[in-house]
């Protein structure tokens, strides 16, 4: 992959991570291109702010893929990131005519929804965390919540045994809270109107858009969509569309337009209301007409917390995020430095911090509207010191070993898309939005032209019994009406001692967004990564059960394999974790990564 990155005021760089190989840019106006590249030669430059470490060149195993000294995009003033080149440019249009992170971040939002559509949906849900550059933060929350009709065992047949049913089909959504989320969202932090900044998407949908192999490869992959109605855009005579096709999308573009004349109660009540209700009763669904018009996003206050002096914002639950990130890096934090990245001391540590953090996830964590979270409690540095103690530096623990020491007992025992937008006050937007499962529950409402979530399975459907993630869950995130289920969501922010804006980062993967998003962190933070290596890097997880440190293949040394296997952890190699898209300051601007694993692009002036 080559990314050129060209250095000028007003000239438009956009990159493409995979899907399409090369760069493009553009000058706005007549300006010489200085041709500073920021990959190798960023390794030694200091960010903006002299606060900041100069960073350091990053060294990965010579059998790791994805060599260091990459080349991140950079832009002066503003930078969105996102799995769909589409998309983060539809943001930076919104950015360069004025518009703030938040007018651009919604703008990117819909945009997915036409580009992106395995995830950025319109008929999921998601979480923003906002810092604004006068000093406000919000964490706004609009996760799916369960139908008024759903019940804890909705999903279990007559013998007891769990269904497929939370994952695939009309039963399997929660009550979508994207377009009333990113309205809010909009509306209180934004400076434009909704009409404004869904044009982009509106026109991507109606005119089309040329499909890329990344979306081609993931329509070629999925078994659900044929089974429903979106088979007659997406399989046109049977057959995927392939890389070049146009994919035009005028049901969906109504959809938009009903959006952009009615704001949220377009979507919500009306035409589009009953598309979806009627696609309901022709499944076997329970969403009702009630459930949509009741759904309102909730605004929470971001978690605020400290790693080795710098401030993370992040969401609280209904995400599992924050609270597991912040306890992860609270444990790490108590070692007084971290272990050289890579090194099986850095394994060792950072997976028992994970195992650590995760049976508290799994066991504690739920929707706060319905259950007691001892939010305080986990995320608090006393309670960091105390888990460290039962980290032994020659040994892994086991996870039921884990869980009696913190005595706190398990009652039992994929998608996503992240998008990170700054703009040039230094207002910036994490956002993380998604369907669960790759294409959702595979439903498609006919006539309105988008794709249902499959939500309900990030419930404990069967408590004690692991979810479509492996993630065994407690009866605190069992099913109950009106209820948003547990996500792993991590939309962040990190600041500088100077709280201003060093690095918007989130991830796509199930629960192992908790783990990558804070990776990037730490690469950043501990290891003073520039973000192109931040984001190559190998990367790890563990999630306390399965019992299980994965790691990607090539991405660790056989020695350091040794090692871990003689301490006791079982290895798990798989070929790719996470799918980040950040942005990082740096001196004179921004730099911004999509995930070199998936597609994507970087699109800033
Ligand atoms: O909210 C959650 O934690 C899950 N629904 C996320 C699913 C996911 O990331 C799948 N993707 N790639």
């Amino acid at each position: 992959m080559s990314q050129s990155v060209r250095r000028a005021s007003a000239v438009l760089v956009v990159c493409h991570a995979v899907a399409l190989s090369a760069c493009s840019y553009s000058a706005s106006q007549s300006s010489t291109t200085m041709g500073t590249s920021v990959g190798a030669s960023s390794a030694s430059r200091a960010p903006g702010d002299p606060r900041i470490a100069p960073r350091v060149a990053a060294q990965f195993p010579s059998t790791w893929r994805l060599p260091a000294g990459a080349q991140a995009t950079f832009a002066p003033n503003a930078m969105a990131v996102s799995n769909s080149m589409h998309a983060s440019d539809a943001a930076s249009e919104i950015l360069k005519r004025g518009g703030n992170a938040v007018d651009a971040a919604v703008a990117l939002g819909f945009a997915l929804a036409v580009t992106w559509p395995e995830a950025g949906n319109i008929g999921g849900g998601g979480y923003m965390v906002i810092k604004l550059a006068d000093g406000r933060t919000a964490a706004v929350d609009y996760r799916e919540i369960a139908p008024k009709a759903s019940s804890r065992d909705m999903y279990l047949d007559a013998n007891g045994k769990l269904t497929d049913k939370s994952i695939v089909g009309h039963l399997a959504s929660g009550v979508p809270g994207a377009v009333a989320g990113m309205a809010h969202a909009l509306e209180k932090y934004g400076t434009m109107s909704l009409r404004e900044v869904i044009q982009p998407a509106i026109k991507l949908a109606r005119d089309g858009f040329v499909v890329d192999s990344a979306l081609a490869s993931s329509i070629r992959g999925t078994d659900r969509v044929p089974r429903f109605d979106g088979k007659t855009l997406f399989f046109p005579n049977g057959q995927p569309l392939t890389t070049g096709a146009r994919l035009v999308q005028p049901e969906l573009a109504r959809t938009l337009q009903a959006i952009a004349d009615n704001g949220v109660q377009g979507f919500y009540r009306g035409w589009v209301a009953d598309s979806l209700v009627a696609e309901m009763s022709r499944g076997g669904g329970i969403m009702t007409r009630d459930d949509l018009a009741g759904y309102t996003p909730r605004e929470r206050t971001p978690i605020r917390s400290t790693y080795r002096g710098f401030t993370l914002l992040a969401m609280p639950p209904s995400s599992s995020g924050g609270v597991t990130m912040t306890e992860s890096l609270n444990i790490l934090e108590t070692w007084p430095r971290t272990a050289p990245h890579g090194s099986t001391m850095w394994h060792h540590s950072v997976a028992s911090a994970y195992q650590r953090a995760f049976v508290d996830r799994n066991s504690k964590l739920g929707d706060p509207d319905f259950i007691s979270v001892p939010l305080e409690q986990l995320i608090s540095k006393s309670y960091a010191r105390q888990l460290r103690s039962t980290v032994r530096d020659d040994r892994a623990t086991p996870t039921r070993d884990v869980d009696s020491m913190m005595k706190a007992p398990l009652r039992e025992p994929m998608n996503t898309t992240h998008y990170s937008v700054v703009d040039r006050a230094g207002n910036a937007v994490a956002t993380t939005t998604t369907l669960n499962g790759s294409w959702g529950s595979g439903v498609w409402v006919r006539g309105a032209g988008f794709f249902l979530n499959n939500e309900m399975d990030d419930f404990a459907a069967q408590p004690g019994m692991p979810n479509m993630f492996g993630l065994v869950q407690g009866e605190q995130n069992a099913i109950q009406p009106g209820k948003r289920m547990l996500s792993a969501m991590s939309p962040t922010i990190v600041l500088d001692s100077a709280s201003q804006v060093l690095l918007v980062v989130g991830a796509a993967g199930g629960p192992t967004i908790i783990t990558g998003t804070s990776q990037i962190v730490l690469n950043v933070l501990d290891h003073r990564m520039n973000l192109a290596d931040a984001m190559r890097a190998p990367r790890l997880h563990h999630q306390a059960l399965p019992d299980s440190l994965r790691y990607e293949t090539g991405g660790m040394t056989t020695a350091v394999a040794d090692s871990l296997r003689a301490m006791g952890w079982a290895l798990q190699p798989v070929r790719a974790l996470v799918n980040v898209n950040a942005i990082m300051r740096v001196k004179g601007g921004w730099e911004g990564v999509p995930e070199p694993r998936r597609s994507g692009g970087a699109s800033g002036h």
